[in-house]
């Protein structure tokens, strides 16, 4: 089969893949186990779809396979990486239903499993996260959301937390004296595992609420169900300019990584 070049990685409220033509879904499995992926074409390219909680939104954010996910991604070819994820804003200037491309995390995770290498055979690998999140991909993204008029923020730092559960107040004053702008539940440990693996990866953070304590109502599930459904048509046609337009060579160095992880890969 040819290798698929590029990927959608669609969290909450990003179900749909109509855009991709002639699309299959297969079971990709891996050694961390299995992964649904819709697999088709956008114009004329192979690209791929999968959804980060799996089909019908079954996984929490805390127990989402995020190995199994970005292995079969690789293994698939696929060499860039577009995901969404639905964030809570810190910031007055980041508005509700607006579209923003993170290029720092604050890491809040406790239990996850955020590295291929885990020793022994593995071997130990200490990932450069100076760029966690590929600037070429991102201006690609941003110059889409401009060019289809939608409002957009190039650069934003992303506080991940452990989830299930939304923040206190006080949890997202203690972020905000930190610097985080945005926060949410999945960017990590995806953009750790997908740099690992030698894939330009980026997100875009669609805003769906003020965070707890900053919004004047109790936050809800509902609410950003509610905004996401809102973002829907925008979002579709964001992810399909950007990967109709997205350069298959790269020049961002996000490959480079890669060469340890397809050694580690061959060894298996
Ligand atoms: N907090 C965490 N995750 C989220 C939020 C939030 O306010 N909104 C959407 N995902």
């Amino acid at each position: 089969m040819e290798p698929v070049e590029i990927a959608v990685i669609g969290g909450t409220g990003v179900y749909r893949a109509d855009m991709l033509e002639d699309a299959a879904w297969r079971e990709v499995r891996t050694r961390y186990g299995a992964a649904e992926v819709l697999v088709g074409r956008l114009e004329g390219r192979s690209a791929a779809f999968l959804t980060r909680h799996g089909k019908g939104h079954s996984a929490p954010p805390h127990l989402i396979n995020y190995r199994a996910n970005i292995m079969a991604l690789k293994q698939l070819g696929v060499r860039r990486v577009v995901a969404t994820a639905a964030v809570g804003s810190l910031n007055e200037r980041m508005k509700p239903l607006d579209f923003v491309l993170a290029d720092q995390f604050l890491d809040f995770t406790k239990a996850r499993k955020n590295t291929f290498f885990e020793g022994g055979a593995d071997g130990v690998v200490h990932l450069d996260v100076s760029d966690p999140y590929c600037h070429e991909v991102r201006s690609v993204i941003e110059a889409q959301a401009k060019a289809l008029g939608m409002p957009v923020h190039q650069g934003g730092c992303y506080v991940c937390t452990e989830g299930p559960r939304f923040e206190t107040p006080a949890e997202i004053r203690m972020f905000r004296q930190l610097g985080g702008d945005l926060v949410g539940m999945t960017s990590v440990p995806e953009v750790l595992l997908a740099k690992e693996a030698g894939m330009c990866y980026a997100v875009i953070a669609m805003v769906t609420n003020y965070a707890a304590g900053i919004s004047e109502n109790p936050l809800s599930h509902a609410e950003v169900l509610e905004a996401m459904d809102t973002l829907s048509g925008n979002i579709s046609r964001l992810i399909m300019g950007t990967l109709s337009v997205m350069p298959a060579e790269a020049s961002c160095g996000c490959g480079n990584m890669g060469e340890r992880f397809a050694k580690m890969m061959g060894e298996k």
